[in-house]
């Protein structure tokens, strides 16, 4: 074979752009941009302009939190917004994650027992490696009960909501039992903690992990309240945390006393300390996945919710697949559509839809037309919902297409959701999330087991309530 069969073309050269946009005047730009991205504009529309006033998908703008009351927060950061410059953010020898999950915002480490819990940490600190490996391992051992878990949390949530839809006339909100089926199954799968066994906890438990959870991202998030209250009252503070401490503290005690085995996995096999792997677990439950799959689960049930035909397919390849049999991960990875309809949903909804990182060095960021110097220092930002719209690599981009996945691998490879692509691996050397293969998978399980219980559903326009639901008749 001759030397030029072996070697690929060399790539053409980008062009070297400066980056576009500004930071305005010092306080007034941040504080217009705060303005514009919370109450004016919202995010999406926030991004879809500037991009298109500055005719390019890598640009600079501020984010909040902002002034006044976040003064030694810097709020500069380079949108990155298209497949190819997001995932320089993946990329460990470019980008440092220390400390920057939400941008320069912190919230108080005393919501986490003063301890920077594993997704803040950047892959050189040792800890890191420790912790994920930690988090790896009660993922694979879980494994075995992870399936059983989830079905019979789920019958008790849906019978709840059986009982209370044939009460009502205007249709049943299922957040709460959502919130209580999330909390009880992510307490056995992932701490081995029982939660029926205290009433209390079984009541409130997944109250006090919310509110925990709300604070640390209030400043950050539009809750879409009335203004000018939201930007005055909950965009301007960090909450202190005797607010939530309580509850934290009882969830905490709880895993302590029930969870031990777990626990005392991570000090003797990872050796972490006993606060470490404490706050750590409450972290991955209360934080990385009670929040994750309660921002994904209720986009899966609109998404499917109001679309009859979508449903009858999926029904259908439910009960050819799985007939009424128990439920398991390899039944359920036959289930081409149904996993398709999963990635779909979570590529037009990402529910951790921005990442940062910032830049360990001086480098050339590449997007699919330009290249642009980054200074070491610099924080890039993305925001995933319009880096999965990127019309260079999804036909249609904005258009649900329920089909888009069945059709081979290769278009995986541009699923962010995870802070990675959907066919590299979590490992302790980069920051994708660990539970990037389960989520999916836990997804699809939710959706064939939906479809063994009911022939059909609907969900109102609010997108809380289920307004009907229809048995199974033939299965
Ligand atoms: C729908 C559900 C979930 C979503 C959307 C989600 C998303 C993410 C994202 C985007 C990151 C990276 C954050 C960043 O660095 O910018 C992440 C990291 C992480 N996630 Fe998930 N996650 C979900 C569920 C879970 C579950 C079930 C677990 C439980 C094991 C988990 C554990 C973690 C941990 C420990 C990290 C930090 C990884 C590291 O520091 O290397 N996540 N997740």
């Amino acid at each position: 074979m001759s030397t030029s069969e072996k070697t690929p073309p060399p790539l053409p050269l980008l062009p070297v752009r400066t980056i576009p946009g500004s930071y305005g005047l010092p306080v007034w730009g941040p504080f217009v941009d705060r303005l514009n991205y919370f109450w004016f504009e919202g995010a999406e529309t926030f991004f879809r302009k500037r991009m298109e006033k500055n005719k390019s998908s890598v640009f600079r703008t501020n984010i909040p939190p902002t002034f006044p009351f976040f003064t030694s927060i810097n709020p500069n950061i380079i949108a990155v917004l298209d497949v190819k410059s997001f995932a320089h953010l993946f990329d460990m020898e470019l980008v440092e994650k220390k400390d920057v999950l939400a941008g320069d915002y912190l919230p108080s480490l005393s919501l986490t027992g003063d301890i920077r819990t594993c997704i803040y940490l950047d892959t050189t600190e040792t800890r890191h490696a420790q912790l994920k490996n930690y988090i790896l391992d009660i993922l694979k051992r879980s494994r075995s009960i992870w399936v059983p878990t989830l079905t019979t949390n789920l019958d008790t949530m849906w019978d709840s909501i059986d009982s209370d839809i044939s009460k009502s006339k205007s249709g049943e909100a299922f957040d709460v039992p959502l919130k209580k089926f999330l909390f009880s199954f992510l307490t056995r799968t992932l701490t081995g903690a029982d939660s029926s066994k205290s009433p209390e906890l079984s009541e409130k438990g997944y109250t006090w992990l919310e509110r925990w959870l709300l604070i640390q991202l209030v400043p950050t998030i539009k809750l879409g309240l009335c203004q000018p209250f939201e930007e005055i009252f909950l965009h301007s503070f960090v909450y202190p945390s005797f607010l939530v401490n309580g509850g934290y503290k009882k969830v905490a005690e709880f895993i302590q006393k029930e969870g031990s085995q777990v626990l005392n996995r991570g000090v003797t096999e990872f050796g972490l300390s006993e606060e470490d792997a404490l706050h750590n677990l409450m972290f991955v439950v209360g934080f990385n996945a009670f929040g994750g799959l309660l921002a994904f689960f209720p986009t899966l049930l609109n998404i499917l919710g109001n679309d009859k035909v979508l449903q009858d397919k999926l029904r259908k390849e439910v009960r050819d697949t799985c007939k009424a049999d128990s439920l398991s991960f390899g039944l359920v990875m036959q289930l081409d559509l149904v996993n398709s309809v999963v990635y779909e949903a979570l590529r037009l909804n990402p529910p951790v839809p921005l990442q940062f990182g910032r830049a360990r060095k001086d480098f050339t960021l590449s997007s699919h037309d330009s290249a642009f110097e980054v200074k070491k220092g610099e924080v890039l930002c993305g925001y995933q919902p319009l880096v999965m719209r990127d019309g260079k690599v999804f036909d249609d981009p904005e258009k649900f297409v329920a089909d888009r996945f069945t059709k081979g691998n290769e278009l995986l490879s541009y699923v962010f959701w995870s802070n990675g692509s959907q066919t590299e691996s979590a490992s302790a050397n980069n920051k994708q999330c660990p539970a990037k293969d389960i989520v999916p998978i836990t997804a699809a399980l939710f959706v064939a087991h939906l479809f063994q219980r009911y022939d059909s559903f609907t969900v109102d326009s609010s997108g809380s309530k289920i307004t009907s639901l229809e048995k199974a008749t033939h299965v």
